[in-house]
């Protein structure tokens, strides 16, 4: 079956592979001196498995795709407070170069744009630029799960012509934004620009922020959830700079470019995204990169607001099993808006039951606001006179630190039904 995928992965590719658009970046020759036809395409699942398609194994600078992963080690060393303090979230809607911070605040608009960038750089702890740069490459590298090289002739040539980074470091240095010397941050972010990757690896980078920080094949926790969201929400606002709202109309996916020709994209929960086309249109963005984004996103329905299926589809199955008995089967994953429709089915039913059982053996995750909820259900189940049974082999529901001898539960329907026959005898019998 993987077949299917791979050969969907070589159509659009082989769709894209004739547009010539765009032109190779040429501030420093060493970008220009790369073949301009290339195309390769990653695409990594949630679980790692991977899918390639042409140029995947062709190596290239990193370049701005780095920005949201210095950034992510910025807030993973030193907390999101102390490093808003610095570096603002908003869109600033200029190109990525531009020599600007935000009038109102005197930071930085973002850590997308290289104002935000090299401030972000400059709050990583370290006592060295070898210091701070070694923990950013060991950080980058355990988001691809493999050791990245770097391209010493793209770094020697970035730090020899970059005056227009340089105006932009002092004058963050003047605003009280950079606090160490402007030039050891300079040095640390021309290398981090000049980290070799692969589209494979802007998939396999992309898929560990999918998964919420950590990395699929090792199953290694690189950062934690919070700081995925973070990045991930100013990828989304801010990561295609002036194209974003394009981009998310069209695409729908949190992303980052590079003059190098790369774009990651992350499709949260699901998988990461790694395009490599070297030809750049006017904003910096790779040409193909963006078209085979927007063609996989639209024929795979990979928007990250697609709305798919509606929340009630939870409740699998409600019926009546024997007298004053009514069972829910629950499945697929309870979250809040799951949870809530489920609350206000039982709530809007109960004068029809006696005992009302919860099954929950097929749902797949549940988060702990869901398992609040159904807690509080139990509780307000048992004040309107009514008893809520519980089949959860699994002991999924379980509310951490909450022992479970409040609610009755059970390891199969069956065996809950037994309860329930017995729970509504006991009452119609005290009824008189
Ligand atoms: O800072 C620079 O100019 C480059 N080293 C990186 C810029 C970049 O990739 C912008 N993205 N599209």
């Amino acid at each position: 079956m993987a077949e299917l995928v791979q050969e969907y992965l070589d159509q659009i590719r082989a769709e894209h592979l004739g547009n010539t658009g765009g032109a190779l970046a040429d501030y420093i020759p060493e970008l220009a001196r790369v073949d301009p036809s290339a195309l390769g395409l990653s695409l990594s699942l949630a679980d790692g498995y991977i899918y390639e398609s042409g140029d995947f194994t062709t190596e290239f600078t990193i370049q701005s795709v780095s920005k949201p992963f210095t950034y992510a080690l910025a807030l993973d060393r030193i907390g999101q407070q102390a490093v808003d303090a610095k570096i603002g979230v908003e869109p600033s809607g200029e190109a990525f170069n531009e020599i600007s911070v935000d009038k109102a605040t005197d930071r930085p608009k973002n850590p997308m744009i290289n104002a935000g960038a090299i401030a972000a750089v400059s709050l990583i702890p370290g006592t060295s630029a070898d210091d701070r740069f070694a923990q950013l490459h060991e950080f980058y590298s355990a988001f691809a799960g493999r050791r990245l090289g770097v391209d010493h002739d793209v770094y020697a040539s970035e730090k020899a012509t970059g005056s227009r980074n340089r105006a932009i470091a002092y004058m963050l240095q003047s605003f009280g934004v950079l606090d160490g010397d402007p030039e050891e941050i300079l040095d640390v972010y021309f290398r981090q620009c000049a980290i070799k990757v692969t589209s494979t690896d802007l998939a396999r980078m992309a898929a560990t922020l999918a998964r919420g920080g950590v990395e699929p094949r090792s199953g290694r926790r690189v950062t934690s959830a919070a700081v995925v969201q973070r990045t991930l929400s100013v990828m989304v606002t801010c990561g295609m700079y002036d194209a974003a709202g394009d981009w998310v109309s069209a695409v729908g996916m949190p992303a980052k470019s590079g003059v190098g020709g790369g774009i990651t994209a992350v499709l949260p929960g699901q998988l990461g995204i790694g395009v490599y086309s070297p030809l750049l249109d006017d904003k910096g963005h790779s040409v193909r990169g963006v078209e085979v984004c927007r063609s996989m996103s639209a024929s795979l329905g990979l928007h990250f607001l697609s709305v798919t299926r509606e929340s009630r589809s939870t409740i699998r199955a409600a019926y009546d099993a024997r007298p004053g008995v009514r069972v829910y089967e629950l499945h697929g994953d309870l979250l809040f808006a799951g949870t809530e429709q489920v609350l206000r089915n039982i709530e809007r039913e109960y004068d029809d039951f006696d005992v009302a059982i919860l099954e929950v053996s097929r749902v797949d995750d549940i988060d702990a606001t869901a398992r609040r909820m159904l807690a509080g259900m139990r509780e307000f189940l048992n004040v309107a006179g009514r008893e809520g049974l519980l089949v959860d082999p699994d002991d999924t529901l379980r509310v951490a630190g909450v022992p479970n001898s409040t609610a009755r539960v059970f390891g199969t329907l069956d065996d809950a039904l037994l309860a329930a026959e017995s729970a509504v005898a006991a009452r119609r019998n005290s009824d008189g």
